[in-house]
């Protein structure tokens, strides 16, 4: 299988079971957002309100339902190998197959860490039942290091709604009401992901320059979000057809071109910012400090838990290492 590489990101076209076996290196990839086939042949989820078929791109793999609790298990500890200890994953999906994806994750490492629902608008249309309007999105981590959480990459920890309910929590609810997008005349991917849902989840969960991996590229629209915040990607799309068709709209993309639309998040102050270091807080930074490295966690990611607990930037808490006799 040769990748096409562009904008720092590698694109296969093949198998991700086997592509990713060949291909990727055990613990390589810092987060995995990915929208596998639903294994229901026909289905109707994908349409909704106002949506013209036509431009619904030809060749979209599906998994035969009898296959599909098997081929879970396969790709999900695909998944799990590449995934580094502290990884992220996300997976989205619908309703009628998460039980084989919930059972496929029990037979992994992997951790939950949430179960978000994700509500959008207009669901198909029905006379005699309620009308289905949001997917499962499984989001998991690798456990063995730390995760990445950016917890105010979003909204600072004091920012408000008018009536004064903070934006940072209501942001980080399990109930994402983020609208599919409606793009009349274009040709896309069956299910394509909402811009703003992609935006979230890698904001939350990467850093600028780290890998994103997604086995199911479909429309590619992870790949495109997170080359528009600066990451990198790898990817694999079974369908020559499919792949043909997006890889030309990938070339066009221009890394980083989401950043300029984020809002900037107020920051909090660190609770003990400019404050004088106390006996005590010396000895929980001593304390924390020898903890941590025993755990073997990089110097960098220490100097970040401990400027959360004591809640003081990264440069105050590496001088007071310095002057107090660490080797940093
Ligand atoms: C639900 S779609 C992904 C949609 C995508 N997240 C988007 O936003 O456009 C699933 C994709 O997986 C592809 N696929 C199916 N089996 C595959 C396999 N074994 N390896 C890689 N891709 C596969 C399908 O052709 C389809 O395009």
């Amino acid at each position: 299988m040769q990748p096409v590489v562009l904008h720092n990101s590698t694109f296969y076209n093949g198998d991700c079971i086997t592509g990713a076996a060949e291909h990727i290196a055990d613990n390589s990839v810092d987060l995995i957002i990915t929208d596998p086939p639903y294994g229901i042949n026909g289905d109707r989820l994908h349409q909704h309100y106002n949506r013209n078929e036509e431009f619904v791109v030809e060749g979209y793999v599906e998994i035969p339902r009898a296959d599909y609790a098997d081929f879970s298990i396969r790709w999900i500890k695909e998944a799990e190998r590449v995934l580094r200890p502290g990884g992220s994953i996300y997976i989205v999906s619908g309703y009628t197959n998460l039980i084989d994806l919930l059972n496929a994750l029990r037979k992994t490492s992997l951790k939950e860490i949430n179960h978000i629902i994700w509500k959008y608008n207009f669901g198909v249309f029905t006379r005699r039942k309620y009308v289905s309007s949001h997917y499962h999105i499984l989001y998991y981590e690798k456990p063995g290091g730390r995760r990445t959480f950016n917890l105010e990459s979003r909204y600072g920890l004091h920012e408000k709604t008018g009536d004064g309910r903070s934006l940072n929590n209501f942001d980080r609810e399990d109930v994402w009401i983020i609208n599919r997008e409606y793009k009349p005349g274009q040709v896309k991917n069956k299910n394509e992901l909402p811009t703003r849902l992609l935006i979230k989840m890698i904001q939350y969960s990467s850093n600028e320059g780290e890998l994103v991996g997604d086995l199911f590229l479909g429309g590619f629209s992870t790949a495109a979000v997170a080359i528009g915040l600066n990451r990198r990607v790898v990817g694999f799309e079974i369908s020559q057809q499919i792949f043909d068709t997006k890889i030309p709209e990938i070339k066009t993309l221009t890394p980083g071109y989401l950043v300029p639309s984020l809002q900037n998040p107020a920051i909090s102050m660190q609770k003990n910012f400019r404050k004088t270091w106390t006996d005590n807080d010396l000895r929980q930074l001593h304390e924390g400090y020898n903890k941590l490295r025993a755990e073997g966690i990089s110097k960098k990611h220490i100097i970040a838990r401990l400027g959360e607990e004591l809640g003081r930037g990264r440069w105050s808490i590496e001088k007071a290492l310095k002057k107090n006799g660490f080797s940093h």
